[in-house]
């Protein structure tokens, strides 16, 4: 990738946080400290797609910083890659919440939230044009395919996600941290199993350097 595309992909990635910013289309716009626009390598060949901020997300103005973030980043790692290396944002920007009488609480984001965001997400997706989209939890995969996707049934399995990119979904890291004895390990060895697809999927050369692929007449 040349200096120019890299500059060019982050001036594109700068002027669409201002807009997530400055947008108040949903209550949540409202309610937030600081939207969690996504971040990482506007190059990068791996996506990663979650479902919205969490109370330290929103606190950082960052995605995947908490807990939930910590083992995000070992999955990341355990495919041998670093978050600097990868893009990581999510469905919606801004975090939901309600208001339990006491404090505000996280909730998942509503059907006309993460619509009112999709056009962000769309951006995103079109500026880093990535290699490879992961899907983390049913909300984002059900972003891309559709309410009736079950993350039990069709997590590991690959999509044509949006412009075409390869999708797959997967186990939400927050899920993982919720189970609880020896449902732990039988969910971590199916994200793994998932996430060695991914790294399976990046290592395959890109189609116009395949030579089982014709691309056009060589004569
Ligand atoms: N959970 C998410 O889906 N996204 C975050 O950024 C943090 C937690």
């Amino acid at each position: 990738m040349s200096l120019e595309e890299r500059a060019r992909r982050e001036r594109l990635l700068g002027r669409a946080v201002r807009a997530v910013e400055n947008c108040r289309k949903c209550q949540i716009g409202y309610t937030r400290t600081h939207p969690a626009y996504g971040e990482g390598d506007p190059c990068a060949r791996l996506m990663l797609v979650g479902e919205g901020p969490g109370e330290t997300e929103d606190r950082l103005g960052r995605p995947f910083v908490g807990r939930a973030g910590e083992l995000l980043d070992k999955m990341i790692a355990s495919i041998g890659l670093a978050r600097e290396d990868v893009f990581i944002c999510n469905t919606v920007k801004c975090r939901p919440t309600f208001d339990d009488g006491v404090r505000l609480r996280n909730r998942a984001p509503a059907p006309e939230e993460m619509a009112n965001c999709r056009p962000y997400l769309d951006e995103q997706i079109e500026i880093v044009r990535p290699a490879v989209i992961l899907a983390l939890g049913a909300p984002a995969a059900k972003s891309f395919l559709g309410d009736r996707f079950s993350i039990t049934k069709q997590r590991g399995i690959w999509y044509d996600g949006p412009h075409g990119i390869p999708l797959i979904a997967t186990f939400h890291p927050a899920y993982i941290l919720r189970q609880t004895g020896g449902e732990i390990n039988a969910v971590k060895r199916l994200v793994w199993a998932d996430l060695k697809q991914v790294r399976a999927r990046l290592d395959e050369p890109p189609p116009e350097a395949r030579s089982d692929v014709v691309q056009e007449a060589l004569f």
